[in-house]
């Protein structure tokens, strides 16, 4: 496709041409000195719940999305979310600001970006941080959003500075980049920029006219001034192409001597045992080339094998040099049991990221371990039905280690009691897992199917971790070679840790309690003057 059309950079950004739909529809309401009683009316009829998590972000009132600008700076870590503060709905989206010394224990959330100006007037959307390396700037990179009547869209590609602070003020020359380039649709957005050897380049999530999802790349020689250079070509190995018609929040690093691509494909096909969720998000390992705008891609395989799992992140200059992830534990429309109590979504506990046999794996920090609360381990063989754990609090870490597994079905019941129990059924035999929500009292999102198969060889020792968190679930199998993410909402407080089935096998299990550690207090209005 030829590019050399795109839009002229200088051109001044005019909002006058706008006819914004929408004007007075709820859903697009900014929160501000004027909005501010509303909202705060709101967050004062949030329910308190023992849904609510404690360990993984969520938000105080109204609805989170994908994690934003996840960075270390200035002696913290800093994670930003897309957030709709009015409501549960996918309204004008604000980015709120948390901190953290250890990766745990977080902040209260203050706001660090409204849709104000005139280039985001239907919300801040997502984008990552980028730590200059000229004047070791943290930079902030994100998508104003506009809509006009008639559906139409456009979208500008601007930055903000986090000062030492904390404080995040945007640009004065934003928008960087003030319009979609032609050959595109309005759906351009999510700036990820990196450095390549010859300047920077910036990667955005795209779709074609021709409604094909991909990724789109300009370059600069100072962060600043942006030049439109084309799409990536992602080649993927014959067979194994992931198509759709809008590919969101791309990221790319550099793992353990690979290559790798990480983005959010909207509209693919389930494959076999892969992407069933509404949306799903994909990694590559391969070989990038920034000049020639190509990814040779020799491994492409879903993120998470759960149910719940979006837009993630990876993190801007962690001090220890791993690369940690957080995402959106959700996506798209599925609506949850839990926003009738006027919060929604959460974010994942942030991941650490390495490669093994060619495989992305993903186990959560060890500064988990910082929330332990008290500590309990056990032993023994499985007959029958084995309460390994009985009527614990919904927030614990299970690492439960099996050997001598034999090749029957085996089945780890979580937040059981009478009534129901998520599964994890390990089947050695067909070499597969599958985790299973449909025998839970709370059944939703069942559009998209209640189980998830995951094709995997047991092997005859098999190490299964488990974050449980008030309503989210995150399991990680063999020291991270596979995840599986699942928000799933029990109806009592406690519950059990069964083991169960016709397979044989010895068990060492180590459950720890967990500390909560989330602020959930209402948010005062000093969040609209930092
Ligand atoms: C992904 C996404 C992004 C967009 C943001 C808006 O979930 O759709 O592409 O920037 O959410 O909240």
């Amino acid at each position: 496709m030829d590019y050399s059309v795109a839009i002229a950079h200088q051109q001044p950004f005019v909002p006058e041409r706008m006819t914004l739909k929408l004007l007075s529809d709820p859903k697009y309401v900014a929160l501000n000195a004027q909005t501010w009683p509303r909202y705060d009316a709101y967050q004062h009829q949030v329910k308190a719940s023992h849904w609510r998590p404690a360990f993984h972000l969520s938000p105080v009132a109204g609805l989170l999305n994908d994690p934003n600008g996840f960075c270390y700076f200035a002696g913290e870590y800093h994670l930003f979310y897309q957030w709709f503060p009015f409501g549960i709905a996918h309204g004008m989206k604000h980015w709120a600001h948390v901190r953290s010394n250890d990766l745990v224990n977080w902040s209260a959330p203050s706001l660090a970006m409204t849709p104000d100006s005139g280039y985001d007037p239907r919300g801040v959307y997502s984008g990552a941080a980028f730590l200059h390396p000229v004047d070791n700037q943290m930079l902030l990179y994100f998508t104003g959003n506009l809509k006009y009547e008639g559906d139409k869209r456009d979208a500008t590609q601007c930055v903000a500075t986090l000062f030492a602070d904390g404080k995040v003020t945007k640009n004065a020359n934003n928008p960087l980049i003030p319009h979609v380039p032609e050959g595109l649709s309005g759906h351009v957005r999510d700036p990820k920029v990196i450095v390549v050897e010859d300047g920077y380049r910036m990667l955005l999530g795209a779709q074609t006219l021709g409604d094909k999802g991909c990724v789109l790349v300009y370059r600069s020689d100072d962060a600043f001034n942006w030049t439109l250079l084309g799409q990536l070509e992602v080649a993927f190995p014959a067979g194994q192409e992931i198509g759709g018609y809008m590919w969101e929040c791309p990221d790319y690093f550099v793992l353990d001597g690979h290559d790798v691509l990480v983005f959010s494909p909207q509209g693919i096909e389930p494959q076999g045992a892969r992407f069933h969720n509404q949306f799903n998000v994909v990694y590559c390992l391969g070989k990038a080339d920034w000049n020639a705008l190509t990814f040779r891609v020799d491994t492409v395989e879903e993120f998470d094998r759960g149910f719940d799992f979006y837009a993630p992140q990876t993190m801007e200059n962690n001090p220890d040099g791993k690369r940690v992830l957080c995402a959106w534990a959700g996506c798209g429309d599925p609506e949850f049991p839990s926003d009738v109590e006027g919060w929604s979504n959460c974010l994942t506990f942030p991941r650490e990221l390495y490669i093994q046999e060619n495989q992305l794996c993903q186990r959560p920090v060890p500064a988990i371990e910082k929330l332990y609360l008290s500590s309990q381990s056990g032993c023994g063989e499985v007959k029958g039905i084995e309460v390994i754990t009985g009527n614990i609090p919904h927030r614990y870490r299970l690492i439960l280690t099996l050997s001598n597994l034999s090749d029957e079905t085996l089945e780890l019941q979580l937040l059981a009691d009478e009534r129901e129990s998520l599964n994890l059924l390990l089947d050695r035999a067909k070499g597969r897992v599958t985790l299973d929500r449909s025998k839970m009292q709370h059944r939703f999102a069942t559009a998209w199917g209640e189980q998830r198969d995951l094709d995997y060889t047991l092997g005859n020792s098999v190490q299964v971790d488990v974050l449980v968190d008030g309503s989210i679930v995150e399991i990680f199998l063999d020291g991270g070679r596979a995840a599986m993410t699942a928000r799933v909402f029990p109806t009592g407080a406690t519950g059990d840790i069964r083991l169960l089935g016709s397979a044989s096998a010895q068990y060492q299990c180590a459950t720890h309690l967990l500390k909560s550690s989330v602020n959930t207090a209402p948010i005062s209005a000093d969040v609209l003057s930092k």
